[in-house]
């Protein structure tokens, strides 16, 4: 039988930590952490995050302002909000939830946060800090989905160290930061996109694979070797029939299982480890910005 990693259950426990830590930072400074978090337009997958990483900050004590601006808001608009929270005390964590409108330049508004505000770890420096430091730093500012994945691959209590690592996609949010958390976890690492070739005989020799490609059940039972782990970071609504759709990841769960050592399932894998993983951020932030780290 595979480990079905509960990520539900690890996000639980991670932010039942949270809370813990929270309380006592309030006891003693008479402060909780803030984070603001910007939504612009109405694309659906976006308001489900936006909604549950909301209530998620809530329950661990973080006290949430919400900016929800219109599809037509504009660039500079956006960025003097975003000046306005880097100036505002209250705020220790600023997210904004992605894609953005077209009509806004991504990397523009991701420079423009503070690095040390920057909840997400999108920010060029925190980008260059998680590329060049030794060890995957708890105090870094580390992109929620892949450091959830890690947490993931830590609950079973294996060495990484020589494993082989194949990512499967080369997002700023997910893939590339995944690859340089798994270097630093001493894998060999690959990363795979697509225009790889022979893709899935790459696949084929990953203890570890890491599917983040936005394709539903993109990779099947031929794709995996025996025994691996499978961190399947994809969540895909697809048409059961006109009236019933469901969720499904990058990874066609039901034929790849019974293969691996442990997968974790969608829903219910990694979605849980990215929210639980960013009040995580937002916490470190908040314990930098007011140096609490010694209390
Ligand atoms: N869109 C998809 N994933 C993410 C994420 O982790 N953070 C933000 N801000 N937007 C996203």
């Amino acid at each position: 039988m595979p480990h079905i990693l509960d990520g539900k259950k690890i996000a639980q426990n991670l932010k039942d930590q949270l809370k813990i830590e929270i309380e006592n930072i309030k006891i003693k400074s008479k402060r909780v952490p803030g984070l603001a978090v910007i939504q612009i337009g109405n694309i659906a997958a976006s308001s489900v995050y936006v909604k549950a990483k909301t209530k998620a900050a809530k329950e661990v004590g973080i006290d949430v302002i919400d900016h929800h601006l219109a599809e037509s808001t504009n660039q500079n608009d956006l960025i003097n909000l975003i000046n306005q929270l880097n100036n505002n005390d209250d705020v220790n964590g600023i997210l904004v939830q992605l894609p953005l409108p077209k009509t806004i330049n991504e990397d523009l508004v991701l420079n423009s946060i503070l690095p040390e505000k920057d909840a997400d770890g999108f920010h060029p420096l925190n980008v260059g800090k998680l590329s060049i430091s030794q060890k995957n730093d708890e105090n870094l500012m580390i992109p929620c989905t892949p450091y959830g994945c890690l947490l993931l691959l830590r609950e079973l209590n294996i060495n990484l160290a020589g494993k082989n690592a194949v990512v499967i996609g080369r997002s700023n949010i997910v893939g590339k930061p995944m690859a340089q958390l798994l270097l630093k976890e001493s894998c060999t690492v690959t990363t795979v996109h697509s225009k790889t070739q022979n893709i899935e005989s790459i696949c084929r020799n990953a203890d570890i694979l890491v599917a983040a490609i936005g394709k539903p059940e993109f990779v099947n039972r031929d794709w995996v070797k025996e025994g691996a782990i499978i961190i399947d970071v994809g969540i895909n609504r697809i048409k059961v029939n006109d009236a019933k759709s469901k969720l499904v990841g990058d990874v066609m769960f039901d034929e790849v299982k019974d293969k691996c050592h442990a997968i974790t399932p969608v829903p219910g894998g990694v979605g849980p480890m990215t929210i639980a993983c960013l009040l995580r951020n937002t916490t470190i932030a908040f314990k930098k910005i007011k140096n609490l780290n010694r209390i």
